[in-house]
Formats: structure tokens, sequence, C-alpha cells
């Protein structure tokens, strides 16, 4: 090593794993199951831009929806101290924010929408960034969110695009709140989903889109186990794992 390759930083990453999509496509499941497979953290993208949501909720600054305050969102934004720990329960990782443990109302559609509506904005997605990319640095990581293989780990080693029919998708979160014994009204749920596609893939910075070199894969008539299988044996041939 000579005397100016030590005064570089650290840039060795491990392998990365992104998948990518709109939501209800089935990309938690999945890259929840990759990252406990192959012992690699998990990047749960949306909790983050979800969190940011919630909180500026509560703060009042999604009132005036058409004329939202981007300095003050990102002021915010750069307030939050947030972790992820793995969770005792299957399938999810627990948030910390600010050492206070974030509980499921987090993950509901209306948080949801909220995510969405600050994730427009430039400067609230740069006081993101770091955080997403330093956990690259610890160890293996498997991204889920809209912008992984794109923008926040545009060399990653496996990138993958995963997608549904708004229709397709509606159905099984239909599902999933009558499973949990709650109300679900199918109409309403395909509106929420398709008007948050649209703000999503046609904002100007990161777009929700596929890398080129991505490999596209439509989960709607799938199983979650086939679309395992499926991204399990492409990350073989890509030599990540055996
Ligand atoms: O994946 P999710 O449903 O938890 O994401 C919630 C919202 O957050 C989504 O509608 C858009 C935004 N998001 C984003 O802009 N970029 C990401 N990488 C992940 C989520």
């Amino acid at each position: 090593m000579s005397a100016s390759d030590s005064m570089l930083p650290n840039t060795a990453t491990y392998p990365v794993i992104c998948i990518d999509g709109p939501s209800g496509a089935g990309k938690g499941t999945v890259a929840w199951r990759l990252a406990q497979d192959l012992g690699y953290q998990l990047l749960d993208s949306g909790a983050l831009y979800r969190i940011v949501g919630l909180k500026a909720h509560q703060l009042g600054l999604l009132e005036q929806s058409d004329n939202l305050d981007e300095d003050a969102l990102e002021a915010l934004t750069k307030s939050l101290d947030i972790h992820f720990s793995p969770s005792e329960s299957l399938g999810r990782v627990d948030i910390i924010v600010n050492d206070e443990l974030i509980g499921n109302e987090v993950r509901n559609e209306t948080v949801g929408g909220y995510a969405s509506q600050v994730a427009v904005f430039p400067k609230v997605r740069q006081a993101l960034l770091a955080l997403q990319q330093d956990m690259a640095l610890r160890s293996g990581l498997v991204a889920d969110g809209r912008d992984m293989g794109t923008v926040v780990f545009p060399n990653a080693n496996v990138k993958v695009f995963l997608t549904a029919s708004a229709e397709a998708r509606a159905d099984r979160r239909v599902l999933q709140l009558q499973n949990s014994g709650q109300h679900a009204d199918k109409a309403e749920i395909l509106a929420n989903i398709q008007a948050r596609d649209v703000r999503d893939e046609k904002r100007s910075t990161a777009p929700s889109k596929a890398a080129n070199d991505a490999l596209m894969i439509d989960s709607s008539a799938l199983s979650a186990e086939a679309v395992y299988t499926e991204i399990k044996r492409y990350c073989q041939d890509k030599g990540i794992c055996f």
C-alpha cells in the first residue's frame, strides 16, 4: 500500500442485494427471508420514510398538503436518530427512534401515505442517504425500497424489481387485514395503492423504477415461496451464495 492509498477512506463494502418495487408486491417478506437465510442485515428503507412521515404529521407539518415546507421536513429528518434492531417477531425488524421503540402504527396505510408525501423532497432523501449507505459498511445487506438499486446502492451485487398488478396487491392487503380481524374496504385500499404508485413513480427525485440491470419479477400470480426461490437462484447465479 502506498502512502497515498493509506489516506483513502475505507470504502470496502459487503455484498448488497436490492429489492425494489411498489408497496404490496411482496418485497418485505422476501427481503426478510433472504436476510435471515444469508445472515445479512435488513434495510427496510420504507420504514425510514414512514417515521419521517409520521413525525411530520404529529408536528402538523403535513397539514397544507399542496404546500409543504421542505426545509422544516429536512430539519425534522436530521433530528431523528434512527436504528434498526433484530426483532423477536417473525418477519420484522424493530425500529428505534431517539431511543424510543416505534410501534406497529408506523406500518398502516395512512402512515404509508404520509411517507410517500415526504419522500418527494430531495432534502429529506439526502438526509436519509448516509444512514442507508453506512449499513453496507458493516455486513452483507438486503435493502428493500424504491430507489435502492438506482440511487442508494447503484453498484449492488444483485438488483431485483419486484412488482404486481395494483389489483393483486389490493387483494393481498384485504386478505392480510381480514386475517388479523380488521375491517377491509377493497375499493379504498385499491385507490390508496394507485395514488401512492403515481406519487412514487412520478416524483422527480429518485422515482420508484427498475435499475437497467435489475431482474424483473411480476409476482401477481406467484406465491411468496416461488418469488423467494427465483431470487435465491439469481443470487446463486451472481455468486452471492450457494
Ligand atoms: O415500502 P413502504 O410501503 O414502507 O414505503 C412507504 C413510502 O415511502 C412509499 O410509498 C414511498 C417511500 N419510499 C421511498 O420513497 N423510497 C424508498 N426507498 C422507500 C420508501
